[in-house]
């Protein structure tokens, strides 16, 4: 037997669910065979990195292609959700992972994954012939290839969606999945898609995004960015396109990507996103060069048919949504009665399509907790409430959350309590303690500085329920380095871990935004310690608080009196 199925552990089977999930895209056949044809290859791969007849050299290309680094103590495996679109199913067989072969924990991702961050080289097969028993993997979410494709949590749902972007998010993905021209790019691509005039997918900062739109004749199309990022060198992305028709998409992004593929640097690691390159010929050159290939492109060749969207639109069947009145009763009772959970509905509660539904996001920020850091239990019973009030669906966001997006309104009392109980009822999406934090030097080999311990002191210096909601929607986020992972770039007030001889300190930035338009923040000034940090944030929040006028949050008062009189507060005593 080999050292890696030797390792395999006896295990509880995942809790008996139904194999299939309204609003969920089914595998076939054809996709289960190859997941696990692809496990067995892996797993012959990882016997000869056990044996050493591979070294960790020759072996690294070859981990990278199924999502697995090596970090500071230990290997993470960073696990794939298409677009953010999980199972109850597939969230108990994650809990049942994270327990066995990890630490208890799972930690979610800005790019709406999941990582393990304790796991042994010689589990890894095992711990994939789990992942390939519910259709998930690992695959694409490391190496320089397409990446896993991201989405709005609210898709499908939301009152304001103008198209359903799931749809196009599958086409990208069986389109990208194992794309032999696209597997070694001069560096990783990421492509962000929504269909809402809200942009909750980030998409400006992604190297395309893509926004999907009708025309005037009602004609599905897509608005089309390129070039956007975070890391040392942030950019917004821009607008390549303003309507692509829906049948040209896979076309004209395979243009984009040779383009790309021909011309992006692979000479220098620092420059070699696509960012770099439309940055350096300038959107009009760019545009020009993609334009030339696609014409040198057989259409049809590449030709989107409506029959294959139709196909995978029909594959995501709908839910089995009970009639009901627009407004419950009960809801508005309970809302009076209960201030706590009224609180909670303002800030985590969306507006959802279908009457008598509302969308319900769990935020994983409670207070003085890790962001986006559940355990096994508490993941096992989120599982058990996405059943119970949610059609067994989850959604992971960008924000480190997790959303439940078909809720009778009738049920939300119910579903609060029951998250209470498990520690993440907090009504705090979108404030204060909502942050975003990147792993940073407690598990990171490039880490300057940590990132999850000032969150949890951030999180529970402004603990109060009360002071959170007077401030209102402010985003915080922190990266432990320049690589940007906790999108410090684009927090209202961002964070940067860097080393100041010798010593872990963090940088502030002033006014970021991923939200529709996108803005990368400004520095606010020299760096500081932890400690400092924690009152630069204090102060930053206190001359908003005073200088706010009516209905301001927080980025509306500091466009209008600019960065000086926080400046002037911050740095006042140095
Ligand atoms: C602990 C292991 C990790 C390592 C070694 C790592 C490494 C990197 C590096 C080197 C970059 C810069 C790439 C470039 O600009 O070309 C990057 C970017 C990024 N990483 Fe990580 N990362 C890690 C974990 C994470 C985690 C946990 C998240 C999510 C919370 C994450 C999300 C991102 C995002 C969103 C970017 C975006 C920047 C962009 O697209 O321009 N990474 N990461
Ligand atoms: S931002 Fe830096 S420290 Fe944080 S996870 Fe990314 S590479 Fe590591």
């Amino acid at each position: 037997m080999s050292p890696s199925a030797a390792a395999t552990r006896p295990l509880d089977p995942p809790k008996d669910l139904p194999d299939s999930t309204a609003g969920i895209y089914h595998y076939d056949q054809v996709d289960r065979q190859f997941l696990r044809e692809r496990v067995e290859q892996f797993r012959r791969q990882v016997d000869r990195r056990l044996s050493g007849e591979l070294t960790e050299d020759e072996f690294k290309p070859l981990r990278l292609m199924n999502g697995l680094y090596l970090q500071l103590h230990a290997y993470m495996l960073r696990i794939a959700v298409p677009y953010g679109v999980l199972t109850s199913r597939q969230l108990s067989q994650l809990a049942h992972i994270a327990r066995v072969y990890d630490k208890g924990f799972g930690h979610f991702t800005t790019r709406q994954n999941l990582q393990l961050n304790w796991i042994k080289l010689v589990d890894v097969p095992a711990i994939l012939d789990l992942l390939a028993a519910v259709d998930l993997h690992a695959i694409q979410t490391s190496g320089n290839c397409i990446r896993n494709v991201t989405s709005d949590q609210f898709a499908g749902v939301a009152d304001d969606e103008v198209v359903d972007p799931r749809h196009y998010a599958e086409v990208l993905r069986q389109w990208s999945t194992l794309h032999p021209e696209f597997t070694f790019l001069p560096r990783k691509f990421k492509i962000a898609i929504t269909g809402s005039a809200t942009d909750r997918a980030a998409v400006c900062i992604h190297d395309v995004g893509l926004l999907v739109k009708r025309d005037a004749d009602g004609r599905v199309g897509f608005e089309v960015y390129v070039g956007g990022g975070l890391g040392r060198t942030p950019f917004i992305g821009k607008k390549l396109r303003d309507f692509l028709p829906e049948d040209e998409l896979i076309a004209y992004l395979e243009a984009v990507l040779r383009v790309y593929n021909a011309y992006g640097r692979r000479d220098n690691i620092y420059k070699a996103r696509i960012k770099i390159l439309v940055h350096e010929l300038g959107i009009d050159t760019f545009r020009q060069e993609v334009e030339a290939e696609y014409a040198r492109m057989s259409p049809e060749t590449y030709r989107l048919d409506a029959a294959i969207i139709d196909g995978i639109r029909a594959r995501f069947a709908s839910q089995p949504y009970e009639a009901l009145p627009p407004v419950s009763g009960a809801l508005g009772r309970a809302r009076l009665e209960d201030h706590t959970f009224n609180r909670w509905v303002r800030t985590n509660v969306a507006a959802h399509r279908q009457p008598g539904y509302a969308i319900a996001t769990i935020t994983l920020k409670p207070a003085g907790g890790i962001p986006g850091d559940a355990s096994a239990d508490q993941m096992d019973a989120i599982a058990t409430l996405a059943d119970r009030y949610s059609f067994g669906e989850l959604r992971v966001t960008h924000e480190q959350n997790l959303v439940l997006a078909h809720v009778r309104q009738d049920d939300l009392h119910a579903l609060w309590k029951e998250l209470s109980k498990i520690g993440f009822g907090e009504a705090n999406s979108g404030l204060i303690t909502d942050i975003i934090a990147c792993p940073g030097l407690d598990y990171c080999a490039l880490a300057n500085a940590r990132s999850i311990p000032l969150a949890q002191r951030i999180s529970e210096r402004f603990a109060d329920l009360d002071r959170q909601h007077d401030i209102g929607e402010l985003k915080i986020k922190i990266s432990g380095c320049i690589n940007a992972c906790g999108h410090h770039h684009v927090g209202h007030i961002g964070i940067l871990g860097v080393d100041k001889k010798g010593v872990e300190a963090y940088q502030l930035t002033l006014g970021g935004t991923a939200a529709t338009e996108g803005a990368i923040g400004d520095i606010l000034g020299p760096a500081m310690s932890a400690d400092e940090a924690l009152d630069a944030i204090e102060g930053v929040v206190g001359v908003y608080l005073e200088r706010r006028q009516d209905g301001e949050r927080f980025l509306d008062t500091l466009t209008r009196i600019g960065h000086t009189p926080f400046k002037d507060k911050v740095y006042a005593a140095h």
